[in-house]
């Protein structure tokens, strides 16, 4: 048998989990769970959300609960998956601060993502040093794992990048191989985006255009009626346009059934077919996938503290790896004076 690859992952806790992130990853990550091939840890960076909430903690508390929910839901089995919390790991902090002589703050400024929310978020002048390096705490999660496998979204490609220049300088300079490059996973070229109900090309909570996983079955209509169709199909009997139509951009991410999808296409194109027979399909079709998650996120949620327990276990047992790996590092800086 061959040595089952570790698959190491994660998500700042600062708000629930929309179908974005179902179809973007978690989706994935339940596939590569039961494939058998690996062996996952999926993390809650609540550090990470520090580093651009730190004026925030029960926001970060709150939502901890809500993305374990989120995760139990969906199908993450933690007899499976280790799922642990970053701050109950505070080896992860040791080997950041080594990681952060490795690397000069010059190529730390040249990561598009990190350019990209500073602006996004509006820092100006005043970007939090632990969020600008966040990069580098990043790669010693990946690193203190020795994460072989890391499936995440399009935006992380630049932090992979840096783990893996980070974990070649590492052992090159410590003239060792204990720590391991790992290989990212993306989404398929064209899948793993979700725009919002509104069009706007990301679904977000700060937009208000998403779909929660835990959104019950009333919240789920009103939302898929808001929804941005066309504006230029006012009577019934109007030709409409499809594309850039939300409805029809859900209905091909996750109506299975490709042949009706296309024939609604050609119907809605010629006129005759109304917005609200479309989303009803839709909502249909969305709550056929969405009802039995939201029945398991239920069933955990009535017993918080047994979830709580899933992450202290999960949490432990990652603290243990990491200590493992800390006193390789040690030892191959020559830190480990007393052996
Ligand atoms: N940056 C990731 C996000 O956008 C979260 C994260 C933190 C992560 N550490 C990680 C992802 C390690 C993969 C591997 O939410």
């Amino acid at each position: 048998m061959t040595e089952k690859k570790v698959l190491l992952t994660g998500d700042r806790p600062t708000g629930k989990l929309h179908i974005g992130h179902y179809v973007g990853s978690l989706k994935n990550r339940v596939d590569m769970q039961n494939s058998g091939q690996y062996d996952p840890y999926i993390m809650v960076a609540d550090k990470q959300a520090f580093t651009d909430n730190a004026r925030n903690p029960e926001k970060i508390q709150n939502s901890l609960l809500e993305v374990v929910l989120d995760y139990l839901a969906v199908g993450i089995d933690p007899a499976k998956t280790t799922i642990f919390v970053q701050s109950a790991v505070p080896e992860l902090s040791e080997l950041t601060e080594y990681f952060l002589n490795l690397v000069s703050v010059a190529r730390v400024q040249r990561n598009p993502t990190v350019k990209a929310e500073i602006q996004q978020k509006g820092f100006g002048e005043s970007i939090p040093t632990g969020f600008f390096i966040y990069p580098v705490s990043q790669a010693a999660d990946i690193a203190l794992f020795k994460g072989q496998v890391v499936p995440v979204g399009d935006d992380q490609k630049p932090m992979l990048e840096q783990t893996r220049e980070l974990v070649r300088t590492f052992n090159r300079y410590y003239n060792t191989d204990i720590l391991v490059e790992p290989e990212g996973i993306f989404p398929p070229e064209g899948q793993g985006r979700i725009p919002g109900l509104d069009g706007n090309a990301k679904m977000s909570k700060s937009l208000g255009n998403a779909i929660y996983l835990s959104d019950d079955e009333d919240t789920l209509w009103a939302k898929v009626k808001s929804m941005y169709t066309d504006p230029t199909h006012i009577r019934l009997a109007d030709p409409g346009h499809v594309e850039g139509n939300m409805v029809f951009t859900y209905l091909d991410i996750f109506d299975e059934d490709k042949a009706y999808v296309a024939d609604l296409k050609a119907q809605y194109e010629a006129g005759g077919l109304g917005d609200m027979k479309i989303k009803k399909y839709l909502f249909e079709v969305l709550n056929q996938e969405l009802a039995p998650i939201r029945e398991r996120r239920a069933q955990f949620a009535a017993d918080k503290s047994a979830v709580l327990d899933i992450v202290k276990t999960g949490s432990e047992k990652a603290r243990i790896v990491g200590q493992q790996t800390m006193a390789e590092v040690r030892h191959a800086m020559g830190v480990d004076y007393w052996g």
